[in-house]
């Protein structure tokens, strides 16, 4: 009998539907991922009842999909693992609905996978070498969290964000300069051509927090320049004001996250989360490793953004741990990374 633990992951939390098969934790076999972007960027950002209705067409040819392109069955597979939360309770309950039909026709075990966890684990799949203990900069359209991985599945959370997340600034500023959904890559291409000391925007500050985050007062700032230069009849530069923000959210990023590896003398830094595709980020802090003389860890952009690769990996420390679901399993939106 062989060893290996095959595992499929199911994710639907927000506008990806996507499967994809994943032996022991790291070894992708397929990693299928159904976009909604078009339809989403038609009415500017996520509609979930949309993406509620997108994902129930769709769920069950991804998953065919992600279980013959793995050239493997059902009954091949050691577990089923799928994001319960957080996200759009409609979304997640079409993943989480299909995962309990499955399992239930099909009596393989059922693991429930926190998304945030998800991203994580991501970088187990990049990085065959990578081991716990590392620090953990979690960046995506709905959470910023700076975090120590200090066993699999073992985390203690520094700092988080206090209002908007680091994707959604990136997103809602996006909408401001008129670049449109989804924000993240638009601002990262036209920063490339624009001057990121043009405007010299607020870094983000918490009181009486090293690692906590702001973006709520950076995302007013830009909104004030825009509607400042609109009333002195002055022209906008779309590259500069995307540069210039795209600027300060690194800096912040960086900056807490360098204080937390020397402060914890953190052997290693990974990035994970929708924001970790960023270009300027992973070069920032790709830098910043490099000059602490530590490892920098990011996934390909594929596994930065969200997928259903990273949930069967992350299932796969659970179904080690011995962590099952079963047909009680619902989606909980507000779900929080279980933590120290
Ligand atoms: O992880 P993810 O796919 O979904 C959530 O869990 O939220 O992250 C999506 C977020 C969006 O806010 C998107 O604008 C942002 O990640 N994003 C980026 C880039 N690519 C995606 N932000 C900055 N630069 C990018 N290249
Ligand atoms: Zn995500």
């Amino acid at each position: 009998m062989s060893s290996d633990v095959l595992i499929l992951g199911i994710e639907s939390s927000c506008d990806e539907t996507a499967a994809a098969v994943v032996k022991n934790g790291r070894q992708v076999l397929s990693n299928v991922i159904s976009s909604q972007i078009d339809i989403h960027t038609l009415y500017g950002g996520v509609v979930p009842e949309i993406a509620s209705r997108k994902h129930t067409e769709r769920i069950v040819q991804v998953v065919d999909k992600a279980l013959e392109e793995a050239g493997v069955g059902l009954k091949d597979l050691d577990a089923i693992a799928v994001t319960y939360g957080p996200g759009l309770v409609g979304p997640l309950l079409v993943g989480v609905s299909m995962a309990k039909a499955l399992h239930y026709v099909s009596k393989v075990p059922l693991i429930g996978v926190n998304h945030i966890e998800g991203h994580i684990c991501a970088n187990y799949i990049a990085h065959e070498d990578l081991e716990p203990p590392f620090l953990c900069l979690v960046v995506s359209g709905g959470h910023t969290h700076l975090l120590e991985t200090l066993d699999y599945g073992e985390y203690r959370i520094l700092g988080m964000t206090q209002d908007d997340a680091a994707g959604e600034a990136f997103d809602k500023v996006a909408r401001a300069v008129g670049l449109g959904y989804p924000g993240g890559p638009k601002i990262d291409k036209a920063a490339k051509e624009g001057d990121p000391d043009a405007i010299d925007f607020p870094r983000g500050k918490v009181r009486d927090s090293e690692y906590d985050f702001s973006f709520s007062g950076l995302k007013s700032a830009v909104l004030n320049y825009l509607n400042q230069m609109e009333m002195k009849n002055e022209p906008v530069s779309v590259p500069d004001v995307a540069a210039s923000f795209q600027k300060s959210v690194v800096d912040v990023l960086t900056a807490h996250t360098v204080t937390a590896a020397k402060s914890l003398n953190a052997p290693a830094i990974a990035l994970a989360g929708g924001v970790a595709s960023n270009s300027a980020l992973r070069q920032s802090m790709q830098e910043a490793a490099d000059e602490m003389g530590i490892r920098f860890y990011c996934p390909p952009p594929v596994l930065c953004t969200d997928n259903a690769a990273m949930i069967a990996g992350a299932g796969y420390f659970a179904y080690r741990r011995g962590e099952f679901a079963d047909l009680t399993l619902n989606a909980v939106p507000g779900l929080r990374l279980k933590h120290i």
